[in-house]
């Protein structure tokens, strides 16, 4: 069967990256990977779990974990999360909030929900591959948004009609966003903020990552700053993307979007749509399990992530060479490295894995216009402290070997 041709223009847009066939000689043992970006499985809270589950099975939640439910979500869950959101400057009700089968469902239905092909998406440069993944099955075009210095609005706007279409969205993970583990400070929170005004625009804040702060002052999400300059989520544009994947479970699945309630019920609509619910069980259990101990299960991951964030930072001032630069995070998975023009991280991976049994992402995929060639992504949250300073040490060993004139 020949699919090319009776395969719809959007997926053609879907391609599986080159990274993700290097990353796949990862499994070798003897390779050090920096590249995963994914919890550390000791931290799970399984006893709190197994525990949950077994007790769901033990009583009359039996059979309501097994029935089709609601496509809101299970509502002790979203009434959780809604008294969470209100501690987060979010004064909300179950009304505005959505469980999505992890916070990536929240970035299809948006792209769904505001892309029509042609029309352009915000996003900052470098951005998290998995909402261009999302989004891209829209076939939006993509534009950069620069919060600290963001360019004219009529600019923006002047570029999208050329392309087509117009600004539907800007894109952005304010706290420790992936792939750079930088922070929006507050001031370039607002200015996109005004920017969505002015443009007439959602603001998706992707929040996955809000939890994990290790240190300096949390800043408001973006919803809670636009609720303190509008009076309530009522008026707001912003969507809130939360997700339950970096701090109880990323296998069960359970994420939420916290919105203005009109625009809740119409991405009920895409739910029911796509797959009627998300698991039943799995909520309850993430319910049960957040409301016994979920700041003590945060805690603990802050604890682990800090300390092995604290050793990627030292190792890195240890080995790496001179024109070598990297991102110190507040909080979150990753660390981003610039290395000096004309090396390519894409290069620099296959000597890594062939030469040194170390790996990490080359940065060029998170850019839109696969520019960023000269960046790398690492992530410090699956190894040991003892694993992450010989890593880096090899990485070094890399890097020096790579910078030697020729
Ligand atoms: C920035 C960001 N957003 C969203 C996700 C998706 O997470 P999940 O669907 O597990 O909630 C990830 C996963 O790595 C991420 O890094």
């Amino acid at each position: 069967m020949n699919w090319q041709d009776i395969l719809a223009r959007r997926a053609g847009r879907m391609k599986a990256s080159e990274i993700r066939e290097l990353l796949k000689l990862l499994d070798q043992p003897d390779i050090i990977s920096f590249a995963g970006g994914i919890p550390d499985p000791a931290l799970f809270p399984a006893d709190d779990f197994k525990t949950a589950f077994h007790d769901i099975f033990s009583g009359p939640d039996a059979t309501t974990a097994l029935q089709y439910s609601v496509s809101e979500g299970y509502l002790p869950l979203r009434r959780w999360l809604a008294a969470r959101m209100a501690a987060l400057g979010v004064p909300c009700g179950p009304e505005n909030i959505l469980i999505t089968s992890g916070s990536q469902q929240a970035l299809d239905y948006l792209g769904k929900i505001f892309l029509t092909p042609g029309d352009t998406a915000l996003v900052t440069w470098p951005t998290y591959l998995g909402a261009l993944g999302a989004f891209n099955a829209y076939e939006p075009r993509y534009d950069r948004l620069l919060p600290r210095a963001n360019r004219s609005a009529e600019d923006i706007a002047a570029a999208a009609r050329e392309a087509g279409g117009r600004a539907k969205f800007a894109y952005l993970s304010a706290d420790f966003a992936n792939p750079t583990g930088e922070t929006i400070d507050r001031a370039g929170r607002e200015a996109v903020l005004a920017l969505a005004d002015t443009l007439d625009l959602a603001v998706i804040e992707d929040a996955a990552y809000q939890d994990l702060r290790y240190d300096g002052e949390a800043i408001p999400p973006m919803l809670a700053l636009e609720i303190a300059r509008k009076g309530s989520i009522e008026a707001c544009r912003t969507v809130y993307c939360g997700s339950f994947s970096k701090t109880l479970s990323p296998g069960l699945r359970v994420g939420w979007v916290c919105a203005e309630s009109s625009l809740i019920s119409r991405l009920v609509l895409l739910k029911q749509a796509a797959d009627l619910h998300s698991a039943t069980l799995n909520q309850m259990a993430v319910h049960r399990v957040a409301e016994a101990g979920f700041e003590a299960q945060v805690t603990r991951a802050r604890a682990a992530y800090r300390a092995r964030r604290d050793r990627m930072l030292a190792a890195l001032e240890r080995h790496m060479p001179a024109g070598v630069s990297w991102t110190e995070p507040e909080g979150g998975m990753f660390v981003w490295v610039t290395v000096p023009e004309p090396l390519d991280g894409a290069a620099l991976l296959a000597r890594a894995v062939s030469g040194h049994k170390v790996a990490f992402v080359p940065g060029r995929a998170f850019f839109p216009d696969a520019t960023g060639g000269n960046t790398l992504r690492l992530s410090f949250s699956a190894a040991d402290g003892e694993t992450i300073e010989e890593g880096i040490r090899r990485m070094g060993a890399l890097l020096h070997e790579a910078l030697q004139p020729a």
